[in-house]
This record gives structure tokens, C-alpha cells and sequence, in this order.
């Protein structure tokens, strides 16, 4: 049955399929739902995985792992998705089925090249919905913008500047200080659109505090993980292809929590009939 590809003391990764896996967990375990999922655009992802598929076929997909999403959240968690503004509209559709709409982030995308009949598409969305209202909600500070040549505020605060809190702006819904995607020189994993970890940072950091529970249905590079790590949540992933490369990338940032037995019981995740399979009963206490 199903057994963890890597633990970590705050977390643990199964390389398998998310919806299989999501089915098998318990309702209302996470604080927070982070998904960055394949945008069906014929991507050459360098592993097995089939980019391109009728529309239809997509969207119900997408509609499942969802609503399978949707209850694993605890009341008040949080549950962001990243995605294309086109891609992003229909699952708002999904997500207003079952939880709140909070915000649609604007992540700004560079560039200004020309799309034949349609705009310059200049932002990458992120959606925030919550399942009621939040249970947490910790806001941010952004540093005050300056001109990275001469230093001087880019925006005029209108005669307030000196009632700006010096520990900087609130964070709003329009990002413009992070692109979308890690530049290809940093990135974990190649072929993978991996996301600038200040993205899933930022999210868990909103909706979540120390010890709460974060779930990334797809791993890829493995951003989500890291974020969770760093900043003392627990978490659980999926990602059903060469998980070898967030191995990799844990193992480098943390590697005294890597191979670790988690400080949650990974049995408690599943419902009970699954957690008496015998992979997991006998993992329960060892370390991986
Ligand atoms: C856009 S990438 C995620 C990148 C990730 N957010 C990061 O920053 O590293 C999408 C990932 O979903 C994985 N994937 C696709 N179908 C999946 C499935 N059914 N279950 C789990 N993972 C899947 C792909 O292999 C790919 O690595």
C-alpha cells in the first residue's frame, strides 16, 4: 500500500498519485493547502507525465482534486492554488462550491511581448480561499520600494511618508516584487516551473503559525516543503514523479531533519482503515 517516499521531523512525502492519496486521508487535517498544479499546456515536464489532455479531461480532474482539497482543510484553514488567470477563473468555480473567496493574488509576470489577438497576459494568479472564516490570519510587511539605481522612493505616499511603519508596507494582493518562476539556475528539479519560494512562503506564513499543518498535493521542486520547513511547520506532500530532486533539496537545507522520524504520527493522517495497512504500522515508530 502506501508508504512514504521521505520523512522529515516536520514532514513526510509519498510519491504517489494526490487524489489516490488524498482519499485516503482523514477530513480536516490541514491549516493550509498550497497547490501549484500542471497547467495541461503540453509542457515537457522530462518525466512521464502527460502535459496535454483534452480540456474536459482536465477541468473534471482538476474539479476532484479539489473538492478532495477541500476536505481535508480544517474549518477556518486556508487553501491557495496557483495558477493562469484562464486556468484560475474555472477553479474559482471549483473552490466557490465548497469555501470563502478571500483574494485573487496578482503575481506580476515581466516581459511584454506580443500574444497575437490577446493582451500580454502581465500576472500569474493566486487564488486564497478559507473554509469559513480564517482561523489565522497574519499579515505582512513588504520593505518600502526604492529605485535600485539612485535609492529614492519609487511611489509617492502622497505627504504621509514619514507615518509609514519603517518595518514596511502592508503586503496587499498585488505582488509585484516577486517574478513567477525560479530562474532555470536555481532551480531543484529541471523541466519543472518551479515557484520563487517566497510564494508558498508568504501563503503559509498568512494563513499559518508555527507547529500548524501545510499540504502541497504536488511537489515538483519541492518549494512548498522547503517553506514549510524553514519556518517550523509540519507538512505533507505528494508528487508522483522523481521525487529524488526535493530529496535532494532537503537534505542540502536541512539536513539534520531529513531521513527523521516527524513529530506527528503519520498513521493519525490516514482514516483508520487505511492506517491499519501494514506498510504503515510498521513505520510507525522508525525511523526512515
Ligand atoms: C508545476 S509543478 C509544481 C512545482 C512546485 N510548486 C515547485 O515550486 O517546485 C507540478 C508538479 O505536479 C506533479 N504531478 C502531476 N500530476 C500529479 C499527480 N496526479 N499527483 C501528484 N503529482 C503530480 C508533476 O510531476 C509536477 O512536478
Amino acid at each position: 500500500m502506501i508508504r512514504p517516499y521521505l520523512t522529515t521531523t516536520r514532514g513526510v512525502l509519498f510519491d504517489s498519485d494526490c487524489i489516490k492519496t488524498m482519499r485516503l486521508l482523514r477530513p480536516e487535517i490541514a491549516d493550509c493547502i498550497f497547490a501549484d498544479p500542471p497547467f495541461n499546456l503540453g509542457k515537457d515536464y522530462n518525466s512521464k507525465f502527460n502535459d496535454k489532455v483534452e480540456q474536459a479531461e482536465y477541468y473534471d480532474w482538476c474539479r476532484e482534486w479539489i473538492l478532495e482539497g477541500t476536505r481535508l482543510l480544517k474549518p477556518g484553514g486556508a487553501f491557495f492554488i496557483y495558477a493562469t488567470p484562464e486556468i484560475a477563473v474555472r477553479f474559482a468555480g471549483f473552490l466557490n462550491e465548497r469555501l470563502t473567496f478571500r483574494h485573487w493574488i496578482a503575481l506580476s509576470m515581466k516581459g511584454t511581448y506580443s500574444r497575437g489577438k490577446k493582451l500580454y497576459p502581465a500576472h500569474y494568479t493566486l487564488l486564497y480561499y478559507t473554509r469559513g472564516e480564517p482561523n489565522t490570519f497574519n499579515g505582512l510587511r513588504t520593505p518600502i520600494p526604492a529605485c535600485r539605481h539612485c535609492g529614492r522612493d519609487i511611489k509617492d505616499y502622497g505627504g504621509h511618508r514619514n507615518k509609514l511603519n519603517p518595518e514596511g508596507l502592508n503586503l496587499t494582493d498585488f505582488w509585484e516584487d516577486t517574478s513567477p518562476n525560479r530562474h532555470k539556475k536555481y532551480k531543484a528539479r529541471k523541466g519543472v516551473n518551479e515557484l520563487k519560494l517566497i510564494i508558498p512562503e508568504r501563503a503559509i506564513l498568512i494563513s499559518t503559525n508555527p507547529g500548524d499543518f501545510v499540504f502541497d498535493p504536488f511537489g515538483g521542486g519541492g518549494s512548498t516543503y522547503q517553506a514549510a520547513e524553514m519556518h517550523g511547520r509540519n507538512w505533507l506532500g505528494t508528487e508522483l514523479y522523481d521525487c529524488h530532486y526535493i530529496k535532494t533539496r532537503l537534505t542540502e537545507s536541512f539536513p539534520v531533519s531529513v531521513n527523521r522520524t516527524p513529530n506527528f504520527n503519520i498513521m493519525d493522517l490516514f482514516t483508520n482503515e487505511n492506517s491499519k495497512s501494514k506498510v504503515l504500522r510498521g513505520r510507525k515508530r522508525k525511523s526512515l
